[in-house]
């Protein structure tokens, strides 16, 4: 089969290099030109475990453009950011992806979209848009939403090897996008309709931002009652029934701090979810007070803050807590140096370790990076002003 997959970042890239690796032939499309000439000169735009073999094994069924052209299959991997003032999904992306494949759209092709898109995107905003082709949905073409899941880190084995959701706007549409996929998913492919497959996604990522919102409220609940909450949770995750999460910094990346809001832009129904988003989001806040407390006698506080990504052995920033305390302890008038060992580009200038570290007062280990755990830390303390360190992203 021919598959254009429009947007080519962390999903569409890896989604299309599996693609091309499974005999199809792939045209991967992005409106940014720049990407699409390193991609054509072979360069990867990020580093992904497993993605530059994948990428080069799959070079010789793989193209890239800036425009879509005629396919079998079209599978949309835009970005859906948050519209933050809103709270609700910004679908401009979606909206472009498929003006761009209606003037392409032809008898018995499938549309597939991946992004996560609120319930009811590919029924209520999809379906007119690729039926301006002049084609019918479900009798002329196929439609079908196909969540991802994979982490990244990890994404190209997750691709692979996860559970999968599929739900077409019809049976035909959830068949179709079945046997697409089984070209290379081995994990197994469970069928349902397509709003059931965009609430199915939307759930999962609530159900884990909610219980990392339980963590961490157990976190500040434990301090002030002088109770070790690692310890305490370890305890209580003997029980044969409770699996408590991690408490953190607050919640980033791309999906558990967005995708709530995804869920509950169009009802009134959501107590806990949103109070869920406000104990995460209040996370950096929170860092901060104990960053205070421990520098209340020192004058100009110089803090260094120790990982930036939004979790551990990634380079990726999206929506990383980090930011939000490093401009909440410049608004106290703090000065803030940053060391993280795999982002190359943030707001902030990126250091290396000791001139980071060097006469800082407090040193504040937001991201659980592996390197972090292996360092020790008389290496790097006689360089401090004050000793001081909080830890937010360890275990
Ligand atoms: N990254 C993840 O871990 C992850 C996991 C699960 C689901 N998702 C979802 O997958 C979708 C894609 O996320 P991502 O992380 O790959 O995004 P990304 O920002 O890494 O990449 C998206 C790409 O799409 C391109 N693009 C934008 N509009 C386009 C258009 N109309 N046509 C062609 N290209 C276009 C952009 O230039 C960019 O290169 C989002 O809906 C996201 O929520 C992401």
């Amino acid at each position: 089969m021919k598959i254009c997959v429009l947007g080519l970042g962390y999903i569409g890239l890896p989604t299309a290099c599996l693609f091309a690796n499974a005999n199809h032939k792939v045209v991967g499309v992005d409106l940014n030109q720049e990407l699409v000439e390193k991609l054509n000169k072979k360069e990867l735009p990020f580093e992904e475990k497993g993605l530059a073999d994948l990428f080069a094994r799959a070079m010789s069924n793989m193209v890239f453009e800036t425009e879509v052209g005629d396919a079998d299959v079209f599978v949309i991997a835009v970005p859906t950011p948050l519209d933050k003032e809103l709270k609700m999904a910004d679908l401009k992306h979606v909206r472009t992806a498929a003006e761009m494949i209606y003037p392409h759209l032809s008898i018995d092709n499938l549309v597939i979209t991946e992004s996560t898109v609120p319930p009811g995107t590919c029924d209520r905003l999809l379906v007119p848009i690729l039926e301006k082709s002049g084609l019918k949905a479900s009798k002329e073409f196929s439609l079908a939403h196909c969540p991802e899941r994979a982490i990244p880190g990890n994404s190209i084995y997750e691709m692979v090897h996860n559970d999968r959701i599929i739900g077409g706007i019809d049976s035909k549409s959830t068949e179709k996008a079945k046997s697409v996929y089984s070209s290379f998913v081995k994990g197994n492919l469970y069928l349902t309709d397509a709003i059931t497959a965009e609430f199915v996604k939307l759930m999962e990522n609530t159900y884990r931002d909610i219980n990392i919102a339980l963590a961490n409220e157990f976190a500040q609940i434990a301090e002030e009652c002088g109770v070790n909450v690692w310890a305490a949770i370890a305890l209580a995750n003997k029980h044969p029934r409770v699996n408590i999460l991690k408490p953190g910094p607050g919640v980033g990346g791309h999906c558990i701090a967005i995708d709530p809001w995804f869920l509950t832009e169009n009802t009134t129904r959501c107590r806990i979810v949103s109070l869920a988003r406000e104990i995460n989001e209040g996370m950096p806040n929170h860092t901060l007070r104990i960053v205070k407390s421990m520098l209340e006698d020192v004058s100009n506080p110089v803090i260094k803050v120790l990982g930036v990504a939004y979790k551990g052995g990634v380079e990726d920033i999206r929506e990383t807590p980090a930011l939000k305390l490093i401009k909440l302890a410049e608004n106290e008038g703090y000065s803030v140096k940053v060391h993280d060992p795999y982002v190359k580009t943030f707001e902030y200038m990126i250091l290396g370790l000791k001139e980071a570290v060097k006469d800082s007062d407090c040193i504040v280990l937001i991201t659980d990076h592996p390197e972090f755990k292996e360092l020790d830390p008389k290496e790097i303390s006689y360089l401090m002003r004050n000793k001081n360190v909080v830890v937010q992203g360890i275990c």
